[in-house]
């Protein structure tokens, strides 16, 4: 499976709390640590450690934090295709409570650069068997980029994440949209079910649940339930990252069933990643989702 993940790349900093603080508050970390994180790199890191051929779009900074996150990825196996730019490398601000649930600030910087797609891009995006995109670069590349995957064949998975607008050709244009249930209600708007009307753009429809597991939609179709399995969540940040990148290396032949051997590989694989710290330090192997799967 070739992979092609247009996307963020960020460094994180992540501090441990015993509770996210109120507005006006201060409260003391019990840790501190930077991890690689951003959506498009967390995708493609899971893709690559799932088996699939993976190349990364990326806008970095001529910065320590862009030379790192090169780096990184290069060391995952990612073939990555980076531009740098006269802007910081993106950041991110974590706060991770004692549950493992997470508030998120994000500073953009250089991932808002990655404007217009070049032509070696554009040929990329071509021989690429699935595109994977999210909403952290600008939407008219991200609309650009569907374009030329649907004039060429190029399955696209849609990761419809952070919560953002996305113009109906671009929900159109995507094979398998993938969304948290918030992001699933504000992309179908007040009183619709969202199954229903984000299905009815002719996508199928993946809504992740969290511990819930996800379930599965395609149009004209009663939606699938795929069970999550129970686990004790130490840092979800990246687990949604998780699975898409683990979904989209697994999707593999055409209807329900395939979308539904796909998100139960991609349950597995963030299932793991939410017991360790970190994004991409988290993301599991394909050997290691084998043997979490085989002893459940
Ligand atoms: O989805 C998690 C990611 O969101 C973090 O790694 C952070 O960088 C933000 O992009
Ligand atoms: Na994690």
């Amino acid at each position: 499976m070739r992979v092609l993940v247009i996307g963020s790349a960020n460094l994180d900093l992540v501090y441990e709390v015993e509770r996210l603080p109120a507005p006006g508050e201060t409260v003391l970390a019990a840790g501190s640590a930077s991890y690689a994180g951003g959506k498009g790199n967390n995708q493609a890191v899971a893709a690559v450690r799932a088996g699939a051929d993976t190349r990364f779009i990326a806008a970095l900074g001529r910065d320590d934090a862009g030379d790192r996150l090169a780096a990184e990825a290069r060391a995952a196996g990612i073939t990555l295709l980076d531009r740098r730019v006269d802007a910081s490398t993106g950041t991110a601000a974590i706060l991770v409570d004692r549950r493992g649930e997470n508030s998120i600030v994000v500073d953009s910087g250089a991932n808002a650069r990655l404007t217009d797609l070049s032509a070696a891009e554009r040929e990329a995006v071509a021989a690429a068997d699935v595109l994977v995109l999210q909403l952290e670069t600008p939407l008219d590349t991200v609309a650009e980029a569907v374009r030329v995957a649907r004039a060429a064949g190029t399955r696209v998975v849609l990761n419809a994440a952070p919560a953002a607008p996305v113009p109906p050709p671009v929900l159109r244009g995507a094979d398998v949209l993938i969304v948290n249930e918030h992001e699933a209600a504000a992309l179908a708007g007040p009183g619709a079910d969202p199954m229903t009307a984000l299905t009815a753009h002719g996508c199928a429809v993946v809504i992740t649940l969290g511990a819930g597991g996800a379930l599965v939609g395609s149009p004209g179709e009663d939606p699938v339930p795929v069970l999550s399995y129970t686990v004790d969540a130490v840092d979800t940040t990246g687990a949604g990252d998780t699975f898409v990148g683990a979904f989209a290396a697994a999707l593999s032949g055409d209807g329900v069933e395939a979308l539904v051997a796909a998100t139960g590989f991609a349950t597995a694989a963030a299932a793991i990643s939410v017991q360790r710290k970190g994004a991409v330090p988290s993301i599991p192997t394909l050997e290691e989702v084998r043997e979490f799967r085989d002893a459940r």
